[in-house]
């Protein structure tokens, strides 16, 4: 019988160990139908394997937020950088010209704001087909392990799974971490490797010490949020740092919006994912486009 103790115990991740050689290059994907992989590859650039995910979802629980008061001011300069937009429907077709070639990643689930202490309890708040018709290369939902909600969460992920597995769009699943859950190390392997094993397609997580344990566990890419604003330099450190441990890309709003010259560090932001940059060398990339571009 499985029980709670058993997360406890020390595991043999295998680090240096790959897994098995696919063809195709999305972690996990090798047998999913032609039309999910051809989804999925506009999330992942082919070449790289790598993903630079641009989220401006946040409105959906806290309004507008710092950086992201005017969506169609703030978002359009970024959208060539990016390889996919992570945002709610309403931003999207209010606010972003559909004439561009991104991937979308289609924020589904709603629930309540920021105002509430419990924010675990969230519905599917978007149809399939309206996800269809908003052309979503993936579903984002959110997952509230641990919380008092964590049951209706994983409902939706299930939900949204059992949806996009009907029409060829793949999961993102999302782990929130509630007031009541610690960023722990512990706490990350539980909520991604569940998500996975629900289904989901993506897992979206903040990077943690112990991080290329997560993604050795994780049988599906991992993204990072960038989570707070930090300095330009360290957001770009915890980007070369999950990289180097297993992460497929970022899904990054606040460190990329909030940032002195949003253009700049969008760009940096790409240089480590796509490029192989260091931190040092992103950072000066970011210093030098900090002069050169007008935001
Ligand atoms: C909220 C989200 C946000 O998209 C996510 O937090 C990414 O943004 P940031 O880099 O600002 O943390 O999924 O649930």
């Amino acid at each position: 019988m499985a029980d709670k103790d058993g997360i406890n115990l020390p595991k043999d991740y295998a680090i240096d160990i790959k897994p098995p050689t696919q063809h195709f290059h999305v972690k996990g994907m090798e047998h999913v139908d032609w039309g999910m992989k051809n989804r999925l590859s506009k999330i992942f650039n082919p070449k790289t394997g790598k993903t630079l995910m641009l989220a401006f979802d946040h409105g959906y629980i806290m309004g507008s937020t710092s950086g992201l008061e005017r969506l169609d001011l703030s978002i359009p300069p970024l959208i060539e950088d990016a390889d996919c937009l992570m945002a709610t429907r309403g931003a999207l077709r209010s606010c972003i010209m559909p004439d561009h070639n991104k991937a979308i990643a289609l924020r589904c689930s709603a629930g309540s704001s920021v105002l509430k202490d419990d924010m675990s309890h969230e519905v599917i708040g978007v149809d399939i087909d309206d996800a269809i018709r908003m052309n979503a290369s993936c579903i984002a939902v959110q997952s509230f392990i641990g919380a008092s909600g964590e049951c209706q969460s994983i409902n939706n992920i299930v939900k949204a799974v059992d949806n996009g597995n009907r029409y060829g769009i793949p999961v993102l699943g999302v782990v929130a971490v509630g007031k009541e859950m610690k960023r722990t190390p512990k706490y990350f392997l539980l909520a991604t490797r569940m998500l996975a094993e629900f289904g989901v397609s993506i897992v979206k997580t903040y990077y943690c010490d112990d991080f290329e344990k997560i993604t050795a566990a994780c049988p599906v890419p991992i993204v990072i949020a960038g989570g707070k604003k930090v300095s330009e330099k360290e957001a770009l450190e915890i980007t070369y740092k999950a990289i180097q441990q297993g992460a497929a890309g970022v899904d990054m709003g606040r460190n990329v919006f909030q940032a002195e010259n949003p253009k700049a560090m969008i760009k940096a932001v790409r240089s480590v994912v796509h490029d192989k940059f260091s931190v040092e060398k992103a950072f000066k990339l970011y210093e030098d486009m900090k002069r050169c571009t007008t935001y």
